[in-house]
């Protein structure tokens, strides 16, 4: 069979990417450019400066793939684009700049939802076994997916309002820690104690989260020991939260892995960078004989090569766009 070679585009957010993936999971090169120390300056993405950089980044970013690659664009098959969810201007750049290679070169255009993207990150670990699980914990998202087969999404539950990467970023600014807050306060967890009381968010039946209450607990506690002229110990106050954190997320997950009976669980997302998580999942799985796949670090945070590896099984499935492709804000996944 022919080897399929996507060329993908990822801009949904304050990365600009782009990547050459053949048949799904083999990556022949990529380039990400972020702009996250631009804004740090403002303590998190802001949407015009993101998409005014991504004008700017986008043929750059395009030339030096294809030299890396070392392929010309005719020996691609597919131009694939991130279409959502993310922030509307940096979406509209990179979607123009896939349907104008798309309608030049006359080759199809893959639309992917962003989160299939994160789950299909995984496939660069190794095969998919269905039925599985994915637990997609982004900036964005906290979304527990059940897989019947490839490409198709079937959501269980997901959070009723902030993201747990959101979570960390607000908990990391009432810290005093720089934009993006997750990484920081992973670090900080790994010395700290678990020394504060902080509550578990929707503990229930049901594979919902919520983490804004877990978020307000953590700065009223900041606010009181503050106005009591108590000094916080930022470590242990970070151990503490990402306490909670993983065990709420474990907690979920592995009852929907077993109620399911699934081969396999995914995680995908920024989050699924982060150490506890990582750790505690593959302690569970390895407990529970289920096989976890996670993708390697550079891979959890937002590229195109998981819009490549994605692109390849949505083509399969014959999704293809027009040259209408609009970005969408928000989008749910299946
Ligand atoms: O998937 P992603 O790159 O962008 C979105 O689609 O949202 O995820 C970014 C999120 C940010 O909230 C960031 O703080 C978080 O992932 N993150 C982490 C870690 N690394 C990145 N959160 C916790 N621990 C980490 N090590
Ligand atoms: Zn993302």
């Amino acid at each position: 069979m022919k080897d399929i070679y996507v060329l993908a585009i990822e801009t949904s957010c304050d990365e600009t990417s782009a990547s050459i993936v053949m048949n799904g999971s083999k990556e022949i090169a990529t380039v990400v450019l972020t702009q996250m120390d631009i804004h740090k300056l403002y303590g998190g993405v802001v949407p015009e400066i993101a998409s005014r950089h991504h004008i700017e980044n986008i043929t750059l970013v395009l030339e030096e793939l294809l030299q890396k690659a070392n392929m010309k664009i005719d020996d691609i098959d597919l131009i694939a684009v991130t279409y959502g969810p993310g922030l509307i201007g940096s979406l509209l750049i990179g979607i123009q700049a896939a349907k104008t290679l798309a309608l030049i070169y006359n080759k199809p255009l893959i639309p992917i939802h962003h989160i299939a993207g994160h789950i299909y990150a995984n496939k660069l670990v190794g095969e998919f076994k269905f039925p599985l699980i994915s637990l997609v914990i982004s900036g964005g998202h906290t979304d527990i997916i059940y897989m019947e087969n490839e490409y198709s999404f079937n959501k269980l539950g997901g959070t009723l309002d902030d993201a747990v990467g959101e979570a960390y970023d607000k908990v990391a600014r009432v810290l005093g820690l720089e934009y993006p807050g997750g990484p920081m306060i992973d670090k900080l967890s790994q010395i700290g104690k678990i020394n504060y009381k902080l509550p578990m968010p929707l503990d229930d039946d049901s594979y919902n989260f919520s983490f804004s209450g877990l978020k307000s607990a953590v700065i009223n506690l900041v606010n009181n020991e503050n106005s009591r002229g108590n000094k916080i110990v930022i470590e242990d106050l970070a151990a503490s939260f990402q306490d909670v954190v993983v065990n709420t997320l474990t907690k979920k997950t592995m009852k929907a892995v077993k109620q399911y009976d699934v081969k396999q669980l995914l995680i995908a997302g920024g989050v699924s960078a982060n150490s506890s998580i990582r750790e505690e999942f593959k302690k569970l799985c390895s407990e529970n004989n289920v096989e976890l796949l996670i993708p390697n670090i550079q891979y959890c945070t937002d590229n195109a090569t998981m819009i490549g590896c994605a692109a390849y099984y949505a083509y399969k499935k014959g999704i293809v766009s027009d040259y209408s492709l609009n970005p969408k804000s928000t989008d749910n996944l299946g």
